[in-house]
């Protein structure tokens, strides 16, 4: 017998647009920092509703670039507990200690409650993760906030897209996230003065002619760009598709436990879709066999090696995100998967998990 096809986890939406796009960068011979780079910041900046864009390599880069902006170096950053490692890795390397704190058990995202007990004097700046792209609400906070907006793109918070939020939010264009360009990402804010340095930050250091600042290379081609352009074009049609699968998950599956928002007004794209089950590397391994992909959902930072004393408790413990990284899976969803290949996941769900 042949095995069955398998039904991805995740895939992004890419089409002719994003072919013609590349091909005319490629036949131009104009392969960074030229028009395609310029165009995407600007309709980026126009869909989050934000004075500048500044497009980088990564949104890993993305948040290293913006603590480097807000110079955090030698002071503590407060930072939810529940991450792929990315934002506490880039505390570490900016010369700072992230302050863990645990997550709330319904949205899986910090609260703002977290965030103020997890405070100290020595604190300089806050990370807000919106994750799995649920808008996290903001720590009523006066240091500056980096939302990071990886997952959120799409998403919003009383009308407002959720990364309008923050002193710099920051996104990935990474394949699993809402729009791809491969590799990429971007810093967003209202502040001049911190777009300036963004930009010096990401390109050498370099302002005006001369070169103001230490810094190295993490622009964006002019390839990705061309695909961010397409993809920011198909935005609104992605959110749509997500959000039908995800309802009908929700319906269909009523007593899984899954992430649920923080309150009426926030609305999330369903970058991943994720439900705590029992015994979830077994789940990974039977739906496997069926020919469904799915994984594991996230990790406590707590726990990680590389993190290994080098952060501060914020909390009294991490059972939340400890919860998450042991029970959370991650099912299949994306634009292009089908109405049947989601009812057979489901279906494979709920013999295996006899709901
Ligand atoms: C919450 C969060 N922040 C940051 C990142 C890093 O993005 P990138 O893969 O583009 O470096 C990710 C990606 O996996 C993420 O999930």
């Amino acid at each position: 017998m042949y095995p069955p096809r398998v039904i991805r986890l995740a895939r992004p939406w890419i089409g002719a647009e994003e072919l013609d796009g590349v091909r005319e960068v490629l036949e131009s011979g104009m392969l960074v920092m030229g028009a395609r780079v310029a165009a995407f910041e600007a309709r980026l900046a126009e869909v989050c509703e934000r004075r500048h864009a500044i497009a980088v390599g990564s949104g890993t880069a993305a948040l290293e670039l913006a603590l480097e902006a807000l110079d955090v170096r030698s002071h503590r950053v407060l930072c939810p507990a529940l991450s792929w490692p990315s934002p506490a890795h880039a505390i570490v390397r900016s010369g700072a200690v992230p302050v863990l704190y645990d997550v709330d058990p319904a949205s899986w995202n910090g609260t703002p409650e977290g965030a103020a007990a997890a405070r100290t004097p020595l604190v300089r700046a806050a990370i807000v993760i919106d994750q799995f792209g649920m808008p996290a609400p903001h720590p009523p906070s006066d240091v500056p906030t980096i939302v990071d907006a990886a997952c959120s793109i799409g998403s919003t918070v009383d009308g407002r897209p959720a990364p309008a939020r923050g002193t710099i939010a920051c996104l990935s264009f990474h394949p699993r996230k809402l729009l791809t360009t491969g590799e990429g990402g971007a810093c967003l804010t209202d502040d001049d003065a911190l777009a300036d340095a963004l930009r010096a930050l990401r390109n050498h250091g370099q302002r005006d002619g001369g070169f103001v600042v230490a810094a190295g290379n993490q622009r964006m081609t002019e390839m990705a760009a061309a695909m961010g352009l397409a993809q920011l074009d198909r935005l609104d049609a992605i959110v749509a598709r997500r959000r039908e699968l995800a309802d009908r998950y929700r319906d269909a599956l009523p007593d899984a436990r899954v992430q649920r928002p923080a309150r009426d007004g926030v609305e999330s794209n369903w970058q991943t879709f994720g439900v705590i089950v029992d015994d979830r590397d077994a789940l990974v391994a039977a739906l496997r066999e069926d020919g469904v992909e799915a994984g594991r959902l996230s990790f406590a930072m707590n726990r990680i090696g590389s993190l290994a004393g080098r952060f501060e408790a914020g909390s009294p413990d991490f059972a939340v995100a400890e919860s998450l990284e042991d029970g959370g899976l991650a099912l299949p969803l994306h634009p292009l998967m089908s109405d049947a290949d989601q009812a057979r996941v489901i279906e494979r769900f709920r013999r295996h998990t006899g709901s």
